[in-house]
């Protein structure tokens, strides 16, 4: 982890500890679980999936890992060493998920939960084409990204620092078509509310 943007985003998640899923279990009108539902509505049973960012292991990692072969990914020690306990069905591996390579094809899904407003903007492209990748062909991949013009914000964020960067959604929906190559199923635009105010994030499923 050399990035010190990444590192930030991995320090602040280390030292949130439980008060992230604290503070998550009181947004209202979250969507996450509909949008879950559309990728595995999709899916066989004991379909591969990886889910990058997985945080603490939530209950929608829980149920993904009651169907499916989950792999979680997270950068933060303390978030990965909850999800650990609480989703003892799947695998989770430490690390920062824009730079391990899987093989070509090794999964037929790919999910993200609010963890990609985390990811200095000018590494999505790539991102992107490297998640694309590890798909098979028609695999999917759902994503919730962040939706507003930031190129870089450092601050105080729930008691820790925290690093966010964004584009718009035009700007998403272009690089996830056209410099990966992916086809957009369902691509919306949700506000709903965080504990401080309202929230707006960019919900895309996409196929390879
Ligand atoms: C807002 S939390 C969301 C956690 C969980 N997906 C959820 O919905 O509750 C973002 C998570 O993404 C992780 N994360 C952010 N950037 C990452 C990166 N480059 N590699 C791995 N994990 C990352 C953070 O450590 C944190 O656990």
């Amino acid at each position: 982890m050399n990035d010190p943007r990444t590192r930030i985003v991995a320090e602040g998640y280390d030292e949130m500890g439980e008060h992230f899923a604290e503070w998550s279990g009181r947004i209202a009108g979250d969507p996450r679980r509909w949008w879950a539902e559309q990728l595995t509505s999709r899916l066989t049973d004991g379909a591969r999936l990886l889910e990058l960012g997985c945080g603490s292991g939530t209950s929608d990692t829980q149920l993904l890992a009651e169907r499916f072969r989950v792999t979680g990914v997270d950068i933060s020690r303390e978030q990965i060493g909850r999800a650990r306990s609480s989703v003892p069905d799947a695998v989770f591996v430490e690390a920062d998920f824009s730079a391990p390579d899987f093989d070509p094809g090794t999964f037929e899904a790919v999910a993200a939960f609010y963890s990609f407003n985390h990811v200095p903007r000018e590494l999505l492209a790539g991102l992107f084409g490297r998640i694309r990748s590890w798909l098979v062909p028609h695999g999917l991949f759902l994503v919730a990204l962040g939706a507003s013009e930031t190129e870089s914000w450092t601050g105080e964020w729930l008691g820790t620092t925290m690093f966010f960067s964004s584009f718009t959604p035009e700007t998403n929906s272009r690089l996830l078509e056209e410099a990966a190559g992916f086809e957009l199923l369902l691509d919306e635009v949700v506000t709903f509310l965080e504990p401080e105010g309202e929230a707006t994030f960019q919900w895309v499923l996409a196929r390879r």
